[in-house]
Formats: structure tokens, C-alpha cells, sequence
């Protein structure tokens, strides 16, 4: 365990997760806090700070402190600022963004390496999200099963949640591209991964951007992708973040999965996300 000196950092649960404290992420902060975030983050894998007051150019200059900022392709609507993407829930939506297990845009050919989502707005109960610690996921796997995945891709496609035939804009306010022009991107990746900052490995598919293995039937890959994300969002390697106005969370994802629980039908939930490219 690192011994932090500029920062507070206090998990909340067994896996993964750390609440960040003594430190207001909208100010110029030195290299030396910044370099403190990022061991947290790599060793608590999600980190929270509660509290901050994050407008869309602070929040932009402090995400810039850990990489370029990613374009996201499927929310480019016209908007000026192609850099940040509001995800906005209203009463009436059926469906959230990122409402089942997945990492973010994995279908991309370099996955973003990192979100930072800042609450705007939030309920006064339910909208929480979870997250899954994913080197757990390829760690507790027998070395029979760790043998056959070595060596295996997975395609990744966002056919499920974006473009025209997908149904995702009747059912939420936070749209996404659905023009006749739109085109899946789709990129295949290890099913396990090595993350380039630890060197460890994680399990690397997920069920909303995973459409099947490499060199496999449908059928074929079918039972060994439902076994994984049976496996992937096991209760003990997971932890749960209750949201605040001014809470901010900030996820390593290259090696987690999150969930965002839609379970408040009659509020308002209103984040602000960048994210930063792999
Ligand atoms: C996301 O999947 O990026 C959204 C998470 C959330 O809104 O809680």
C-alpha cells in the first residue's frame, strides 16, 4: 500500500474503490498531487471525490492532467464541444446509458484509458453505479480455464448502441448517432488483457460491446461469453457508489467494468463524462 502525502484515500469496499479526500480537483494542482490520483487510481482501480465543484472547463483541464481527451463518436450531434458528453436521465426513460455491465467504447481500436463522470443533478435516492474489478475476474479463474483464453480475441462492435437500428434514443434523453450514414466500429482485443501501467491481467469482454469470439460460431462463443460475464460482476469483486450533486468518479478502464442502475423512474439524473484516450 502506497503511503500518500498530498491526498486522503479511504476504500470503500474489498475489491475496488477509494474515496479521495483533501483535494479540490477544479484548482491548478502540482505534478506531485497529480501523480498521487494516478497511483490510486491504479491501485484502487476507481477512485470518488465528494463535493467538488467541476465546471465543463475545470473539468476538462483536470482530465487533461492524465491524457488526451477522447472523442466520443456516437454523441457527436452537432454539438460544439466535442469533448464532453452529458448523460441525462428524465422521468419517463425506459432505459440509462451504460445501464449493463461494460467498459467504456471497447469497441474502438485503442479503448479510452479512463472516465471521469462529475453528478450535475442526481436523485434523492437510487441511480448508483458499480463497478467490477476485472483483474479479480481473470485471477480467480481455474488455470485450466486461464489456458484456454489465452490466446482468444473477442470482437468488440457498437452495433447494440448506436446507428439506426438500434432503439436506444425512443427509450432515453441522452441521444446517440442514428443517421443512415452511421457505420459499426468494430475492433477485436485479447480476451485477456495486460494492462500497460501494471502489467497485470485482466479480463477484457463485456456484454454490451462484446458481439462474439474470433473464429467462432455465434453458438460456439455463446456459452463461454455468458459464463464470463456471469463471472465478471461476481458480488465480492465489485463495490457500489451513491452519488451526490458534486460527486465525481473517476474509473481506470482498462481493467473494470461498471454498471449504471436505472431503479429512479420519477427524478432527474444529470452527469457530466470525459473520457481519456488509451
Ligand atoms: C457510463 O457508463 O459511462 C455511465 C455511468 C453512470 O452514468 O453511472
Amino acid at each position: 500500500m502506497t503511503e500518500y502525502r498530498h491526498i486522503t484515500v479511504a476504500p470503500i469496499a474489498g475489491a475496488l474503490g477509494a474515496e479521495i479526500g483533501g483535494v479540490n480537483i477544479a484548482e491548478d494542482l502540482d505534478d506531485a498531487v497529480i501523480g498521487e490520483i494516478r497511483q490510486a487510481l491504479l491501485e484502487h482501480l476507481v477512485i470518488f471525490f465528494r463535493d467538488q465543484d467541476l465546471p465543463v472547463d475545470r473539468h476538462k483541464a483536470f482530465s487533461r492532467r492524465f491524457g488526451d481527451l477522447f472523442i466520443h463518436p456516437n454523441y457527436q450531434l452537432g454539438q460544439e464541444d466535442k469533448e464532453t458528453v452529458y448523460l441525462l436521465r428524465k422521468p419517463g426513460d425506459t432505459m440509462a446509458t451504460g445501464e449493463w455491465w461494460h467498459a467504456d467504447t471497447t469497441m474502438m481500436e485503442t479503448r479510452p484509458m479512463g472516465a471521469i463522470l462529475y453528478a450535475l443533478e442526481t436523485p434523492d435516492y437510487g441511480g448508483d453505479t458499480m463497478f467490477s474489478n476485472q483483474y479479480m475476474a481473470y485471477e480467480t479463474l481455474s488455470d485450466g480455464f486461464k489456458a484456454t483464453l489465452e490466446g482468444l480475441k473477442a470482437v468488440h462492435s457498437d452495433i447494440r448502441v448506436a446507428g439506426p437500428q438500434s432503439d436506444v434514443n425512443k427509450k432515453r434523453s441522452s441521444k446517440v448517432r442514428d443517421d443512415s450514414n452511421w457505420q459499426p466500429t468494430v475492433h477485436a482485443h485479447p480476451v485477456v488483457a495486460v494492462h500497460p501501467e501494471t502489467g497485470r491481467k485482466c479480463l477484457y469482454v463485456n456484454s454490451v460491446y462484446t458481439v462474439g469470439l474470433e473464429g467462432m460460431t455465434e453458438a460456439e462463443s455463446a456459452p463461454i461469453l455468458e459464463y464470463l460475464y456471469e463471472h465478471q460482476s461476481r458480488p465480492e469483486f465489485t463495490c457500489r457508489f451513491r452519488w451526490r450533486k458534486g460527486s465525481v468518479a473517476f474509473w481506470d478502464n482498462r481493467c473494470t467494468v461498471h454498471y449504471a442502475i436505472h431503479d429512479n423512474f420519477v427524478s432527474v439524473r444529470h452527469m457530466q463524462r470525459t473520457q481519456i484516450a488509451g
